[in-house]
């Protein structure tokens, strides 16, 4: 399902920001945008869309919800989450629209993800993936080799691999700044949020 591709060229005006109502067209776009297999290897299901109530839940800027959206060329092309799931874990998932995939975007997006949830006190994180997902294993482990978590363990399970690793341990806001240079995180949203 996920041939081994030659990076494309890397995407340099990627807008990442707190996602929110005002982007549902935008987000529903993408999603039509994407391939079933991309929308299945997020959701675990056969889809055509992205399922209510997740999407309300995810632009609803919830404390317990933590969702950003990628924007290039002032288009939506990416949509990640942490979803808090009991005391200080979180669930990690990101869906990044076909065309755009193998640029970056998926990398940048859980990499601000992982600053923004350990800044509101997330310790640990999650994963859901499917066995033959290398993209988001590789992007997952890359979050590692950028500081942002510890290493993660995978364990099977009935939907593929379930995987586990701690938040990083200095300031988040650090990361985010030390990295930023193609990517503009919007504080004053996430701190207003
Ligand atoms: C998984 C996903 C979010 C990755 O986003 P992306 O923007 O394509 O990823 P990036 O460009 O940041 O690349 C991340 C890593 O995957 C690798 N990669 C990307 N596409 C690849 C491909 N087709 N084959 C092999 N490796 C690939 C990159 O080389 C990079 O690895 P590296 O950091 O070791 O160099 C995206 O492919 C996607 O939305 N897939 C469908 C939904 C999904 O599977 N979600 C995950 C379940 S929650």
């Amino acid at each position: 399902m996920h041939a081994t591709t030659a990076p494309e060229a890397q995407h340099t005006d990627i807008i990442i920001r707190l996602a929110g109502r005002r982007d549902r067209p935008s987000v529903e776009a993408m999603a039509r945008r994407c391939s079933r297999a991309a929308l299945a290897a997020r959701f675990h299901a056969p889809r055509r869309d992205i399922p209510e109530p997740y999407l309300s839940e995810a632009l609803r800027r919830s404390p317990l919800h933590h969702a950003l959206v990628a924007k290039v060329d002032n288009t939506v092309v990416g949509l990640a989450s942490a979803c808090v799931t009991g005391g200080e874990v979180a669930e990690l998932a990101v869906l990044v629209e076909d065309d755009h995939q193998n640029r970056g975007v998926g990398s940048l997006l859980l990499g601000d993800l992982a600053a923004l949830s350990a800044w509101r006190g997330v310790r640990r994180f999650t994963a859901l993936i499917g066995t033959d997902n290398t993209p988001i294993r590789r992007a997952l482990n890359g979050l590692h080799g950028r500081g942002y978590t510890g290493h993660w363990t995978w364990r099977a399970c009935p939907d593929g691999l379930e995987g586990t690793a701690s938040t990083i341990p200095h300031p988040p806001f650090l990361a985010v700044g030390e990295r930023s240079a193609s990517s503009c995180l919007d504080l004053a949203g996430l701190v207003a949020a």
